[in-house]
């Protein structure tokens, strides 16, 4: 019989080792199996990771943002600028806690332009979610320079960011606070999961008891001292808990996060030294700082084939690609605020000329010069 040979390249694949089964596994027979001791050492690996002063672990990176807007208490009618080249979480995070997001042109880095956050500011603007978009830093001198002359708090979107540094800093501790997502594709997974990081012990603390239904004391504090029913509740809080199996998958995962890094690095300098010279291809800027979470390439003119011709033409081979993102602004959510393209000159250009190609830590060389080979033939 003639062996079927697979040729299809994925846009991700997940890499779960045997000794991340064995953490998972190992936590499935523990007495805790939410909110227990594997969900603290996650959280303090992460901050030993980072540098942050705390860590708090959430649902997922929605849950990160909606409650770090809401510790540092914005309210209905604020208004809070993001760029409009995202992930629609980091402007449902606004929208679920009653205020505006404000939709903002990005740069060339596909970061959000600092010139476009200065023309949006208005009185009710009381925060900035930069999105360190792909792995790559925005530049987080200039944001906290017009966060500070206009009295702004920041929250940083570091969804792409496990492991992006600027200026040799952990993102997600210039401003009040970061969240990180561990979605499936993301550079550790918990499956679903997220984090918070700040230096701020007000804002810990907020989330840390917002994330578990308000409570003024985790079910392992009430047993330390008094009496374990004798916990008080402020304010309505949410059930935003990381669980025990995902907590120790993450402690698992964390632990190779300079490998899975420094793969997902390798594989996107390998595409740009083939790409690079490409005619009407121009490849990202790659850093030692860059988590590179996603390979992203923009397709012009001159390379004689349109960007959706080439998704079509990759697709055809079996090579998965896509586009990170449709700019919010098109949705039909955000048709109300009357935006139109032309208020986001550099996001049209760059959203009808990127496509992601196919990026994980174990992605062979085979696979990418099948990707490359078909892009260039
Ligand atoms: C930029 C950005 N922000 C927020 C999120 C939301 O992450 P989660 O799926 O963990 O809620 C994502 C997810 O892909 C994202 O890419």
């Amino acid at each position: 019989m003639v062996k079927k040979i697979d040729k299809s390249v994925l846009f991700f694949k997940p890499w779960i080792t045997t000794e991340d089964k064995k953490s998972v596994l190992n936590a499935l027979n523990s007495t805790f199996l939410t909110f227990g001791p594997k969900l603290e050492i996650f959280e303090r690996s992460f901050s030993k990771m980072t540098g942050a002063k705390y860590a708090i672990a959430v649902s997922n990176a929605t849950s990160a943002l909606q409650l770090s807007l809401k510790a540092i208490g914005i309210k209905k009618g604020d208004q809070v600028i993001i760029p409009d080249m995202t992930f629609v979480a980091t402007a449902s995070a606004v929208i679920n806690n009653d205020a505006t997001p404000v939709l903002t042109d990005i740069s060339e880095d596909f970061n959000i332009s600092t010139k476009d956050i200065e023309r949006k500011i208005t009185d009710k603007t009381k925060v900035i979610v930069p999105v360190h978009f792909a792995g790559k830093s925005c530049n987080m001198n200039e944001i906290m320079k017009i966060a500070k002359k206009n009295n702004l708090a920041v929250i940083e979107d570091c969804a792409h960011a496990i492991g992006t540094k600027f200026n040799g800093k952990h993102v997600g501790l210039f401003g009040n606070a970061g969240c990180f997502s561990f979605y499936p594709t993301k550079n550790i997974t918990t499956i679903e999961g997220g984090m918070v990081i700040t230096n701020s012990k007000k804002i810990a603390d907020y989330i840390k008891s917002s994330r578990n239904h308000g409570l003024t004391k985790s079910l392992q504090r009430r047993y330390e001292k008094g009496y374990p029913w004798e916990y008080d509740v402020i304010e309505a809080g949410y059930n935003y808990r990381l669980d025990e199996i995902r907590s120790a998958l993450g402690n698992s995962q964390l632990k190779r996060i300079s490998e899975l890094n420094s793969l997902r690095r390798k594989a996107s300098r390998y595409y740009n030294s083939k790409l690079r010279l490409v005619e009407g291809i121009i490849v990202p800027e790659i850093t030692n700082d860059d988590s590179c979470h996603l390979y992203i390439i923009r397709i012009q003119k001159k390379f004689g084939e349109s960007r959706n011709s080439l998704y079509s033409r990759l697709l055809k081979s079996g090579i998965q690609t896509t586009v990170h993102y449709k700019p919010l602004h098109k949705f039909t959510i955000f048709r109300n605020n009357k935006d139109k393209n032309e208020n986001y000159p550099n996001t049209i250009i760059i959203y009808n000329e990127i496509l992601s190609l196919p990026l994980y830590p174990q992605i062979s060389r085979k696979e990418q010069d099948r990707v490359i080979n078909c892009i260039i033939n």
